[in-house]
């Protein structure tokens, strides 16, 4: 199993950017949080990070071709608002998990739309960390159970 997990804009500044809300966990804590689950299960997990909305649609686009049998994306101020993404994840086949650090129902008005939950199987939203290894879970779980 393969999974592709894909951050998108700001969250390259984890650990600095307002503790209070997204904790204070570096970025590369929260991948390595996630692929010790992967490898935990035998899977095997890809990163991304960028700031760049096109990069993140072009390596969506990738895996439809390149092996990879599940996707987590935490998508930033993006979900709110990119009809592009959500017709990315939605040329997929693959389950996809929506997963946020913070709870983002709990929060500004804007950030409790989510135009990419359509695109997604489910979203893991509110448990910092913590919400990494539960995406990896969910992901591999919707994978096995795939018509092969
Ligand atoms: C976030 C929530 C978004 O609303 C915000 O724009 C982010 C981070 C989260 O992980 O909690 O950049 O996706």
């Amino acid at each position: 199993m393969r999974i592709l997990l894909l951050h998108g804009p700001n969250l390259s500044q984890l650990g600095s950017r307002d503790p209070a809300v997204y904790g204070t966990a570096t970025l590369d804590d929260v991948v390595e949080a996630a692929r010790a689950q992967a490898q935990a299960a035998g899977a095997d997990l890809d990163h991304l990070q960028t700031e760049h909305e096109g990069d993140a649609i072009t390596r969506l686009h990738a895996t439809r071709t390149d092996g990879t049998d599940a996707v987590i994306i935490n998508a930033g101020a993006w979900t709110h608002y990119s009809y592009a993404l959500r017709d990315a994840l939605e040329l997929l086949s693959v389950p996809k998990v929506e997963l946020h650090l913070s709870n983002v129902h709990a929060r500004e008005a804007f950030c409790t739309t989510s135009v990419i939950a359509p695109a997604c199987d489910g979203s893991i939203a509110g448990f910092g960390k913590a919400g990494y290894p539960l995406a990896v879970q969910a992901a591999l779980a919707l994978a096995a159970e795939r018509p092969a």
